[in-house]
């Protein structure tokens, strides 16, 4: 605000500067053809000057008040200058932002609209989630079948992973599924600045958490977004509690604990299953929590890791941090994500206590 306040100020000042210029140039013109006539009867250089009347009375004095006039503007002008840095340079930046995250829109845009078509999986512009055919080739047989798998909402990514991990996934990208790599890091087509670009417009498009104690607790620049007291609604397609319904309508005898480990993809939501069950993003499901791009889940292998009830809680809260221990004796990568922000403490509790009995 007071950035714009800033350059408001520049664009009058610069106008005043033109427009006493142009008046100058314009006075002076005039002056001098008048001067052109007198010429005639004597050379301007011979006119007789001022006499001393005139040049030590009025013509100093005006001197004089123009000399202050000039000290006056750099006295006053440097420190306002000065002043007024800080909101320049927050300006700068915020115009540098705002240029970001407008490439990093270009980037996102379909093919059509010359981008790399984020948008066409994940559901448009806005990143609601969505589908992307592809082939998969069976590990044992070779047989090559087509499916289509489903490409999670991006307008919650920055509340379950953080700015660094959301870099790791578009540098390089998720083997075994659609989702390429696409920086130069990984070997993909992009420039380190187009990840960085791209990072700005998915935060852009964050959706708003709803519940949150006070707006203030919401800290967007936080690394990933935080909302102390509140919960942010998995995508704008659905809020969770219908999703869990719907499954348990399907699955009469299910535990809600079983329903949000499970969430039905089409809805946009986002569950455990997509990770930790073979196959469950292109609709052939083998065993839960068997293990896919996250870890095997079944057999007691995760309650030895979390002896601790309130460990595993915490840990599904956080998600896992590169290097950071988890567990007893755990080593996180980063690629498990942070549920504590999309799901209430219940949820999470009920989904824990669902997996300890796999
Ligand atoms: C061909 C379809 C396709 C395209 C194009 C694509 N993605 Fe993806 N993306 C996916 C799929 C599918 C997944 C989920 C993979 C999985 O199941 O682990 C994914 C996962 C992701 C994730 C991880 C989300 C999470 O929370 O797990 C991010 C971030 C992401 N994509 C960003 C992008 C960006 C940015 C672009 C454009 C440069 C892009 N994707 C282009 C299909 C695509
Ligand atoms: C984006 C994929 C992804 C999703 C979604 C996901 N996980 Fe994970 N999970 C992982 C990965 C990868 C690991 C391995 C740890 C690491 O690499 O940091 C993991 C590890 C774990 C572990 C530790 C396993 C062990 O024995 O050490 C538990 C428990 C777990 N996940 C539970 C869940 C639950 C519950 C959900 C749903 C609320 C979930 N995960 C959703 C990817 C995922």
């Amino acid at each position: 605000m007071i950035a714009l306040n800033t350059s408001a100020v520049a664009w009058v000042l610069f106008a005043l500067i033109s427009i006493g210029w142009v008046s100058y140039f314009v006075l002076n013109q005039l002056s001098a053809r008048r001067e052109l006539g007198s010429e005639v009867e004597m050379a301007p250089n011979r006119k007789p000057y001022y006499d001393d009347e005139v040049l030590e009375g009025r013509r100093l004095e005006r001197m004089q008040i123009l000399g202050v006039l000039l000290l006056i503007t750099v006295v006053v002008g440097l420190p306002m200058a000065w002043a007024f840095e800080p909101s320049r340079q927050a300006g700068a930046k915020a115009g540098m932002t705002e240029r970001f995250r407008w490439w990093g829109e270009e980037l996102f845009k379909p093919t059509a609209e010359l981008g790399f078509n984020c948008s066409g999986c994940h559901g448009g512009m806005k990143a609601t989630g969505g589908q992307a055919p592809y082939a998969v080739t069976d590990p044992k047989t070779g047989e090559v079948k087509s499916v289509t798998w489903y490409a999670p909402a991006l307008n919650t990514v920055f509340y379950r992973f953080s700015e660094e991990e959301v870099r790791f996934i578009l540098n390089y990208g998720r083997p075994f599924s659609p989702m390429s790599a696409w920086g130069s890091p990984g070997g993909g087509p992009m420039t380190v600045q187009n990840i960085e670009t791209l990072l700005v417009y998915l935060k852009s498009i964050q959706v708003q958490p709803e519940g949150c104690l006070t707006t203030d607790n919401f800290v967007k620049d936080a690394d990933p977004f935080v909302c102390d007291g509140g919960t942010v609604p998995q995508t704008n397609k659905t809020d969770i509690q219908s999703a869990v319904d719907a499954y348990l309508t399907q699955h009469p005898g299910a535990s809600e604990g079983e329903a949000l480990f499970n969430l039905d993809l089409a809805s946009g939501a986002y569950s455990c299953a997509r990770c930790h069950t073979p196959g469950w993003s292109y609709g052939s499901p083998g065993v839960t929590a068997q293990g896919a791009f996250g870890w095997n889940l079944t057999g007691g292998a995760t309650n030895a890791h979390f002896p601790n009830e309130q460990d595993m809680i915490t840990f599904i809260k956080n998600g896992s941090a590169n290097g950071k221990k988890y567990g007893v004796q755990g080593q996180g990568s980063g690629r498990m994500p942070a549920f504590g922000h999309l799901l209430t403490d219940e949820q999470i509790k009920a989904i824990v206590e669902y997996v300890r009995g796999l």
